[in-house]
């Protein structure tokens, strides 16, 4: 063969290693299994028994094995590089011949180097950083590195580079939406904390509403699930069942604990509390709507007699005929402190008679559809039976229930 047809097939034999290095680093394969067979590639193309592809640890200024051949378990081994042999590798760029001196700006990591028997160094590198570095050992033959075998290794670890360094950025953006993701549900449970914790200073105003806040956000919640609510509108009227009545922390405590009907001056006191509670929550940017206006109309009657709007059936918030229905639901079926708890039966009748005049039969229905589920166990979580500070009957239930009107 003639020194023309052995430059031709090498170049041709160079040509396919490199497109089938592109293809093996371009393919979906997982990280760990591209860096492998991208070594095992490298070593084939100069008959390498050994090898290993090294990859700069962050924050250590070690180099640790990402993938090896021929050298047994080296997990542990690390190549510790000074900045000098950096930058001396940087500006070389090519690979090194470590059985001709080079090895000699290698300092520490020289050492390691011969204990794997590595012969040549190749720099992975994308612009002025030293990603990592290919070492193999000597070619099987025995025969040494030409010019035209560094210029192959060069181009491979170029190939290489380029791997490392996609995969490095992946994972840096990987890192930071876990640190976003973190924060984000950091920031998520101070959120919720502080509204449990509005809620509790709520309901401790008032000693005979304890739990207040919690059931009508609950109830709100069950029954918004059971109308066909978004997940999101339904932690919208959630959170607004938390906060309905976060007027009533500017309202004396007297005059929300008394036992004796209120003076006309206190009775317009407490009935503040919608206007006071939107005029404090319109100011806070939720993520969820109309949650100033749900508070703001939790004590709307659909027949057009309750404050502080007096509006009529469709004119209120569907939120807030949700929450007027539990509101009054969950006061019916507490003490209070102007008369005992009404037993279930008396709250649903009260409920019943004040169909279409109180409240919304849009949402009475539903209301009772989510009790009939409860008491009847076809329900994964069930919401407000076990809230009930009494054990329901399934028969009385449905006798109670048929006597319902249609919607
Ligand atoms: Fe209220």
């Amino acid at each position: 063969m003639t020194e023309t047809e052995l430059s031709l097939e090498r170049l041709l034999f160079n040509l396919n290693t490199l497109a089938e290095l592109g293809e093996e680093i371009t393919s979906p394969k997982d990280f760990t299994r591209v860096v492998k067979s991208s070594l095992y590639m490298v070593m084939g193309s100069f008959s390498s028994s050994r090898g290993a592809i090294f990859q700069h640890e962050n924050g250590s200024g070690s180099y640790v094995p990402i993938a090896s051949k021929g050298l047994g378990d080296i997990g542990g081994l690390k190549l510790k590089l000074n900045d000098e042999a950096v930058s001396e590798l940087l500006k070389r760029r090519e690979p090194v011949d470590l059985s001709s001196g080079g090895a000699g700006l290698l300092g520490a990591a020289r050492e390691t180097l011969e204990k794997i028997d590595a012969r040549v160094l190749a720099c992975l590198t994308v612009k002025d950083e030293l990603l990592g570095l290919i070492a193999i050992n000597g070619k099987f033959s025995g025969e040494p590195f030409t010019v035209y075998d560094f210029q192959l290794l060069s181009v491979m670890s170029q190939h290489i580079s380029f791997s490392l360094h996609s995969h490095s950025l992946l994972m840096k953006l990987m890192h930071k939406y876990t640190e976003n993701k973190n924060l984000y549900e950091n920031l998520r449970r101070i959120y919720y904390d502080t509204i449990h914790a509005f809620a509790a200073a709520i309901d401790a105003k008032d000693s005979y509403t304890r739990g207040h806040s919690h059931r009508v956000s609950a109830y709100s919640a069950a029954l918004a699930r059971e109308m066909g609510w978004s997940n999101d509108e339904v932690e919208g009227i959630r959170i607004a069942g938390l906060l309905h009545d976060i007027g009533k922390i500017t309202v004396d405590k007297t005059i929300i604990n008394k036992a004796s009907p209120l003076t006309s001056y206190e009775c317009r006191e407490l009935n503040s509390h919608p206007v006071i509670g939107y005029e404090i929550l319109s100011k806070i940017k939720f993520p969820w709507k109309g949650i100033p206006m749900m508070t703001r109309n939790h004590h709307e009657k659909v027949d057009g007699t309750g404050y502080p709007d007096r509006l009529r059936k469709s004119e209120i918030p569907i939120g807030a005929r949700i929450m007027a229905l539990v509101d009054a639901f969950d006061a019916m079926t507490t003490d209070r402190p102007y008369r005992p708890r009404l037993s279930f039966r008396e709250a649903i009748c009260e409920v019943r008679d004040n169909w279409n005049r109180q409240f919304d039969p849009e949402v009475v229905h539903p209301f009772i559809s989510v009790i009939r589920k409860e008491v009847r166990r076809e329900t994964d979580n069930p919401t407000i039976v076990p809230l009930l500070q009494e054990e329901i009957d399934g028969a009385s239930l449905n006798r109670l229930l048929d006597g319902f009107p249609r919607a």
